[in-house]
């Protein structure tokens, strides 16, 4: 039930940080990562993996694929299931295919899933829901701990198949024995993210305030990234689109001025993320190019790459995690401006919450 809530979305959104807490519990036991040893030491031997998803856990596993390669060392393509399905790609040797799909029926996922299981390959699937079609035909499943999503726009499944993936890349790190030069403290990272997320929902009046300076009357808003940065850029843009109806791109930040910056007119938005150190300063520039067309920035830091004037700053966190906390607020903004709008939240026009048509 919605409880005190008046929307699932906003409900949703909120119990995040616990999601994320339970998720830690479920999969570690005395500091060490709970997974079936068969599916460690299958994903092991394998010289590629296939993330194959659609909408928001298409951009999870776009988190995943920069989680795996960095924990892992193991290459990853993220793959549309729409396109995937009908149009295999050259596979490696030894392919092992993991599918993100918060309800386990999605159709495109599941025609995928079908070829794959021609050819004989394994197959794990991420879901929410144990049971479903897409987790009983797999060979292995995870699940995602963050019980039942009733609205439309995909929240809380978003940032649990981000926190499954960083657990399982860790845990196929150990499985391959590898030493890494920048060790990844999951299990605290994760309690820390757990924390930066609270802080941030917490803050929600915030948020609400800026999609009232912001967003009120314009029409167009553009997100931009690097990195993780690009892939929460992209999922900042369909949960806006989804639930407000307001147009919005996501974007490589350094794309920009191979076109696009000729979309940007006077007062357009344009949220811009700053989460890694290396591209920080890029970004920044990247940023006083739209402002001086006009724009106006709108910039979530973690607090380490933070400047005065960042309307958005969440505390500091690993670098390789932190799409966990970046999105919250982007969740939130969608979920103010649809309201602003006077939309039905949880039940956007057009949109079904589990897509069972190809
Ligand atoms: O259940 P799935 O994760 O397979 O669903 C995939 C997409 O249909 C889903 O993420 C959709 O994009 C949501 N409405 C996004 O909020």
């Amino acid at each position: 039930s919605k409880g005190t809530y008046d929307s699932y979305m906003l409900k949703e959104i909120d119990e995040q940080p616990a999601v994320l807490r339970r998720i830690v519990q479920k999969y570690f036991s005395d500091d060490r990562i709970q997974i079936d040893s068969e599916l460690l030491h299958e994903l092991a031997q394998a010289d590629r993996i296939y993330i194959v998803a659609a909408g928001t856990s298409y951009h999870a596993g776009l988190v995943g694929k920069n989680l795996l390669e960095q924990l892992a060392q193991i290459p990853v393509e993220v793959e549309l299931a729409s396109e995937f399905g009908y149009h295999l790609p050259q596979l490696s040797k030894h392919p092992f295919f993991i599918f993100l799909s918060q309800s386990g029926e999605t159709a495109d996922s599941r025609q995928a899933l079908v070829q794959i299981k021609d050819l004989h390959y394994p197959i794990l699937t991420l879901t929410n829901v144990p049971n479903s079609t897409l987790a009983r035909e797999a060979d292995y499943t995870l699940l995602l701990h963050a019980g039942p999503e009733i609205a439309v726009a995909s929240t809380k499944a978003y940032t649990a198949q981000i926190a499954v993936q960083v657990i399982l890349a860790q845990a196929l790190s150990q499985e391959k024995e590898l030493t890494p030069s920048k060790p990844l403290a999951v299990q605290q990272q994760l309690g820390l993210a757990a924390n930066a997320m609270q802080s941030l929902v917490d803050a929600k009046e915030e948020i609400q305030a800026l999609v009232q300076k912001y967003f009120s009357k314009q029409e167009t808003v553009f997100f931009i990234g690097r990195g993780n940065g690009y892939a929460v850029a992209l999922e900042a843009a369909l949960k806006l689109k989804e639930v407000s109806y307001i147009h919005a791109e996501g974007f490589a930040a350094g794309e920009l001025k191979h076109g696009t910056i000729a979309l940007i007119e006077e007062q357009t938005p344009v949220v811009a993320f700053i989460l890694e150190g290396q591209t920080a300063a890029h970004t920044r520039g990247n940023i006083r190019e739209v402002v001086s067309r006009g724009a106006q920035a709108i910039v979530v830091s973690q607090r380490q790459f933070s400047q005065k004037g960042d309307q958005i700053i969440f505390a500091n966190l690993d670098e390789r995690i932190n799409a966990l906390a970046a999105i919250v607020p982007m969740q939130l903004l969608a979920y103010y401006a649809a309201l602003e709008r006077g939309n039905d939240v949880d039940q956007p026009r057009n949109l079904a919450k589990s897509v069972t048509v190809e």
